[in-house]
């Protein structure tokens, strides 16, 4: 039978810093306690990218090797590199550029995608485009945030959140039916007010008042961000399912981004989708924005067969939010 080209995701790779920072420790750096953690948001420690000098590219680079070894290429087989973060290691150049400069993908193109959380989503579906147009075979999509970097470690409402990580994915194209089938993509600036950093861009470039005034840190409104992506993250899931006429019972896996246990549980269960067949790991690295959904392929790729359904889901700032249907090529 003749399948239209798509474009298949074909390599994992992950990379998670060493330093765990637990709820225990952040105990005796905030008011705070490891119960309310674990009950509000299902986190139990998070991963922090240390040493002077070290910044994004430094967990995204090794997270691509590690596609690059598994899935047996080159990094010179790379057409194109889109490194999706919001913690670029500078404004610019972009940090796509400077990890292919650290992996020597001396043939690919590369720029960065900015969507927040959603940056994985969106940037899987731009490489899709690319891929299904039939001009490049092997773009890679890279989720890579150092959080850390831009986290106010004596905000309780907001230090407990986030940790550092990376993941990527080798796309390909798939003449076999397989692979990203389709994709509900979202955004409204409207939302930027509730989950945005006040200082250091355009607006308001970095001053010493800016500086003094903690305003390089994320600044989220915990609650109003929580009711929008509650809502946003299952209806557009919801939407993607219903209209490619599929179930919750013919999902093998959601892959949720790891902001909030409890948002999970609340897409999961508008879907359809018992807990046992949702990608969980956000107690041990809690949110890494662009890398929790590529992290969590990275962690069950061996529990995955070639066929399955899995519905990626996402929501951020921006706002940003959507879901990708994905049929397993491998
Ligand atoms: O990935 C990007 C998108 N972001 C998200 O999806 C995050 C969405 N939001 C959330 O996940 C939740 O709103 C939070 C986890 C951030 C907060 O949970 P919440 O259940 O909405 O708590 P809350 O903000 O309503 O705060 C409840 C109470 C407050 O005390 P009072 O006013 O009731 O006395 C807070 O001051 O909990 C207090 N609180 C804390 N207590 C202990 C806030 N942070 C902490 C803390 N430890 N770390």
């Amino acid at each position: 039978m003749q399948h239209t080209l798509r474009a298949a995701i074909t390599g994992v790779g992950g990379y998670v810093p060493e330093y765990r920072l637990t709820n225990k420790i952040l105990e005796t750096m905030v008011e705070t306690n490891d119960e309310w953690i674990k009950s509000r948001t299902g986190i139990e420690e998070r991963r922090i990218l240390k040493g002077e000098g070290k910044g994004t590219s430094d967990l995204g680079a090794p997270a691509v090797l590690n596609l690059c070894e598994k899935r047996g290429i080159d990094p010179m087989e790379i057409d194109c590199l889109i490194c999706c973060t919001v913690t670029p290691d500078m404004t610019f150049p972009a940090t796509a550029n400077i990890i292919c400069d650290k992996i020597g993908a001396k043939n690919a193109f590369s720029f960065d995608l900015g969507a927040a959380c959603s940056g994985f989503l969106y940037g899987v579906t731009m490489a899709t485009t690319m891929i299904e147009s039939g001009r490049y075979k092997k773009v890679v999509v890279v989720g890579a945030d150092k959080m850390s970097s831009i986290i106010d470690y004596t905000d309780r409402t907001t230090c407990i959140l986030f940790g550092d990580g990376a993941g990527a994915v080798l796309l390909e194209p798939n003449e076999e039916g397989l692979g990203i089938v389709d994709t509900v993509l979202k955004s409204d600036g409207s939302g930027a007010k509730y989950l945005h950093m006040k200082a250091g861009g355009s607006v308001k470039p970095a001053t010493i008042e800016t500086v003094q005034a903690r305003e390089h840190y994320v600044y989220q409104e915990g609650q109003s961000v929580f009711k929008f992506a509650v809502v946003g993250m299952a209806d557009a899931a919801y939407e993607l399912i219903t209209r490619n006429n599929v179930t919750g019972d013919d999902i093998a896996w959601l892959v949720p981004h790891q902001a909030n246990k409890r948002i999970i549980d609340a897409t999961a269960n508008r879907m359809g989708i018992p807990s046992e067949k949702v990608m969980l790991n956000i107690h041990r690295y809690g949110n890494t924005t662009s890398g929790t959904i590529p992290l969590c392929l990275w962690e069950w790729e061996s529990q995955l067969k070639k066929g399955d359904n899995l519905v990626l889901a996402a929501f951020g700032g921006g706002f940003t939010w959507g879901a990708t249907l994905v049929k397993w090529a491998y």
